[in-house]
């Protein structure tokens, strides 16, 4: 009774107390960190890089890592890192943040706005890469106790550049088998996040069009071949794409954002320019729209005698898939927030037509996107992208113990089997 006894015993005094504290002990070590936290990202905030020129960016999150100890590859994808820590075995699990800033002049006055004119972390990456780099203490502090291997990716250009696909190209997944992304949300308090099963982000890809005709006197519009009228005719028939061709409930934007033709006010000019975005919640969705938003231009501009040429830019802003939660993830993201935060600050997701990155992630191993709340009454109340978006700063200790429970608690799920 007594051999029996002692064991039991060792579980409820030590082991249940360690497991149950887990979460407690992650986000007390995180908020002792906010004073750190707090400067490195106003040192982030303060010098805004575009992507694919975040050299100095990338160089303070080294120095950072370099400080902890914690060994890391670098470079990928030009300016981004991949820092590990845990045992070197699998499980191995990704942990992702995005490190570029937008062309975008901050308009809010206070000590640590941007000094680069023009460039801002208008989208809450500077509090991304600060979160990371949290976690990556947390973990390294814990790393006797992980049961597997953590992968920290710090990746540039997740503004239209695609980092994420380049990253991989560059080996940045390893053998990692789940990936864990988080963005910053206006909407939502701070401490408090959400998550959604399934399609949440659309697949996005831009286009150009150039519509061509013969300019003339337009006192002798019989003389011209009117480009502006052909544009008018195609922009107004591409919505007919929205509304007549795919089954309402799908969710598709097409959205035409600009429209640039001559100079004069008695002259018909020889082209018209034209360009927008499309977006659908599924990639196969968004090729067939591109397939018909071709031939639409095309016919169209014909029908008005007009030659037309469409430039989907591939090159340059490659098409982002839709992003696609793993249902099984994202209860294990629903578990941690309910453990780490309390039940009542985990929320129920939204879908949006924005775009992300971290659908290329997706293409390869199974992830998740969720949110986490920024929102106070003392001014955190603007939308991402917007030159006055500001950020509750309380968020960065919730968000890097939260980042580290996941891939604590995936290791602990993955040795119960309860993810496969
Ligand atoms: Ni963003």
């Amino acid at each position: 009774m007594e051999i029996a006894f002692v064991p039991a015993l060792f579980f409820i005094l030590v082991l249940l107390p360690s497991i149950l504290c887990n979460y407690d002990e992650i986000l007390s070590s995180a908020r002792q960190d906010k004073e750190w936290l707090t400067s490195v990202r106003r040192q982030i905030h303060e010098n805004p890089e575009l992507k694919f020129q975040e050299y100095n960016t990338s160089a303070l999150i080294r120095h950072e890592l370099d400080k902890l100890g914690i060994t890391y590859s670098y470079p990928l994808a030009i300016t981004g890192i991949v820092a590990q820590i845990g045992s070197g075995c699998r499980p191995v699990v990704a942990l992702r943040a995005d490190i570029d800033a937008l062309p975008l002049q901050e308009l809010v006055e206070w000590k640590h706005k941007s000094k680069a004119d023009g460039k801002m972390h208008g989208c809450g990456h500077d509090a991304h890469t600060t979160m990371l780099l949290g976690a990556a203490k947390l973990l390294h502090q814990r790393q006797d106790e992980l049961k597997g291997t953590v992968r920290l990716l710090f990746q540039p250009a997740e503004e239209g550049g695609a980092g994420a696909l380049h990253m991989i190209k560059d080996g940045a997944l390893g053998y990692s088998e789940a990936i864990f992304g988080m963005h910053v949300d206006y909407q939502m308090p701070t401490g408090s996040i959400r998550s959604l099963s399934g399609p949440v982000l659309a697949s996005v890809c831009v286009f150009d069009v150039k519509i061509e005709g013969r300019g003339g006197h337009a006192a002798e519009p019989q003389s011209a071949v009117d480009p502006i009228l052909a544009a008018s005719f195609v922009i107004l028939a591409l919505q007919q794409l929205i509304s007549r061709e795919v089954d309402p409930l799908h969710s598709q934007v097409l959205s035409v954002t600009y429209v640039r033709a001559g100079t004069a006010l008695n002259v018909i000019p020889p082209y018209v320019e034209f360009g927008g975005t499309l977006r659908r919640l599924t990639t196969e969705g968004l090729y067939q729209l591109r397939k018909r938003l071709n031939e639409v231009v095309k016919q169209q501009a014909a029908v008005h005698r007009c030659s037309a040429y469409v430039d989907m830019k591939d090159e340059e802003h490659p098409p982002y898939p839709a992003v696609v939660n793993d249902n099984n993830l994202h209860l294990l993201v629903e578990k941690v927030g309910r453990d780490l935060l309390g039940p009542e600050k985990v929320k129920v997701g939204n879908k949006v037509m924005a775009g992300e990155d971290l659908a290329f992630y997706q293409e390869q191993i199974p992830g998740v996107m969720f949110s986490i709340g920024i929102r106070n009454e003392k001014g955190s109340i603007h939308s991402l992208h917007s030159p006055h978006f500001f950020l509750d700063e309380d968020v960065l200790p919730i968000g890097a113990a939260a980042y580290a429970s996941l891939a604590e608690t995936y290791f602990s799920k993955y040795q119960h089997s309860l993810l496969r």
